[in-house]
């Protein structure tokens, strides 16, 4: 059975470099421009488009098959692509100077591919040879290193239009061989292209990481690079069972890169938190850590009626005001600098909001803010709780388990929590009617309400 009226299988996989691959041959650039294609002639969800694994003919590459018929092509390039849409799916002719249909040598190579590697497995697995998993997994650093130093020196909006690596080390005030070094290897990773001498940033990087563009992420990424430095203390900090100071944490740029990369995953989260809390019967709003504010900013522009009062350390509240300003909401939005740690939180809030709060503080401390926020909740009110949350056994999801090390290098006592562990932190304060909602991405609510 066939359910639809073709089904395209293309072959994406990945091999380690030097090795031929249909993804090494361009596979993803065709299968994004089939889908674009497929898209725009309008198949209404007669055509599907389907990634796979290796076939065994990957010197042949990119390879796809098209089904019901059983039709495969081989070396498929992006200017192919609109001829099979075009001609193939539309009228149903398939591209003949692209068809392969040698069936007998097509198995015999597929079939010399899977010998030689489970071959090649086996001889590894003699050697005692380090598993390419591991290996990467070990090695992870080094691209990432590489793109951190390169937004550390703006080397993206160095490259500009184009330039080469005399013309960036000037404009970024450093050495020409070493940026050529740097360059080459920002080239490798795929986010700069070369001609020549010549270097140019990708659509990609010339969108996030160069300064003026509408969707640059680079000041919120610095956050990252600052916390990289962190990371290097992993394993004094487990010996020592709490954060290493260092000095890069009182650095000027700490707090405003922090706020920036907070603000920038925030304010795209935002809506969907307050479509998912509602405002109905909302008027007073307490935002503990409020950071740059998104989350006030967004339930004030989804309700004129509703008043948020933002809390915040005093390094933070003046960067909050100036995201609030130019978010247009001041009215609504107020700031208080102090500390969630002490300070009296007031009383009769509709809801008080913990986005990202509870990770950076111990047990103890959370059951505590939990406790005085119930205080301060109006009768029905809620408290909000949104965090990375832990499965039972603490070994997943994985962005949770690592954000747990993120706070061991980077807090006194913080980790990532389980629904468990809050859900007991709730009842402890006296909440009821507590429950998770899931949200889309990596972050959940736990609701817990004032009866
Ligand atoms: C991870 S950010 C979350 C910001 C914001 N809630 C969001 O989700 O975008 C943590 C925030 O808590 C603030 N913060 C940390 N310790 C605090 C304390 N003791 N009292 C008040 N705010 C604090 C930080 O300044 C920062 O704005
Ligand atoms: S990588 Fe595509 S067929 Fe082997």
């Amino acid at each position: 059975m066939e359910p639809f009226r073709f089904h395209l299988f293309v072959c994406t996989q990945q091999k380690p470099e030097g090795v031929p691959s249909c993804s090494a041959n361009g596979a993803f650039t065709v299968l994004n421009g089939l889908d674009r294609e497929i898209q725009a002639c309008g198949f209404g969800g007669d055509v599907q488009l389907t990634t796979c694994g290796c076939m065994g003919l990957c010197d042949e590459g990119p390879v796809m098959v098209v089904y019901p018929e059983g039709v495969w092509y081989r070396h498929v390039q992006p200017s192919d692509v609109s001829e099979i849409v075009g001609q193939h799916l539309l009228y149903g002719k398939p591209v003949d100077r692209l068809i392969w249909n040698d069936a007998s040598a097509m198995k015999a190579m597929s079939i010399e591919h899977g010998e030689h590697f489970r071959q090649a497995l086996a001889a590894r697995e003699k050697a005692g040879t380090l598993p390419d998993r591991l290996s990467d997994l070990i090695r992870a650093y080094m691209p990432s290193r590489c793109i951190l130093t390169a937004l550390e020196l703006d080397i993206f909006t160095a490259v500009g239009g184009g330039a080469n690596a005399e013309q960036i080390g000037t404009r970024i005030q450093a050495n020409a061989r070493a940026v050529g070094v740097l360059l080459n290897a920002l080239v490798a990773l795929g986010l700069l292209s070369k001609s020549g001498d010549h270097y140019s940033n990708t659509p990609e990087s010339a969108r996030f990481f160069v300064q003026g563009s509408k969707d640059n992420h680079r000041d919120g990424l610095l956050h990252t690079a600052n916390i990289w430095h962190r990371w290097s203390t992993l394993t004094e900090a487990v010996r020592r069972g709490t954060r290493v100071p260092i000095y890069q944490d009182s650095s000027p740029e700490w707090t405003p890169n922090f706020i920036a990369g907070m603000q920038r995953n925030s304010k795209d989260r935002a809506p969907t938190v307050v479509k998912a809390v509602g405002t109905t019967g909302v008027r007073r709003i307490l935002d503990l850590g409020g950071g740059s504010g998104a989350y006030s900013i967004a339930f004030a522009k989804a309700c004129p009626d509703v008043n948020c009062e933002i809390l915040d350390l005093p390094e933070v509240v003046p960067l909050t005001a100036e995201y609030v300003r130019k978010a247009g909401v001041a009215a609504q939005v107020t700031m208080r600098a102090g500390d969630m740690l002490r300070d009296n939180f007031g009383s009769g809030f509709d809801i008080i909001m913990l986005n990202a709060i509870c990770h950076m503080f111990s047990e103890e401390q959370n059951l505590d803010i939990f406790c005085r926020a119930r205080q301060a909740l109006a009768p029905n009110g809620r408290l909000v709780v949104q965090d990375f949350i832990l499965d039972p056994d603490m070994t997943g999801p994985q962005h949770a388990v690592l954000f747990s090390v993120n706070m061991l290098v980077g807090t006194e006592a913080g980790a990532s929590y389980s629904e468990v562990e809050f859900t007991s932190w709730m009842k402890a304060a006296g909440l009821t009617e507590v429950h998770r909602i899931k949200l889309p991405g990596p972050s959940d609510l736990i609701v817990g309400r004032m009866k």
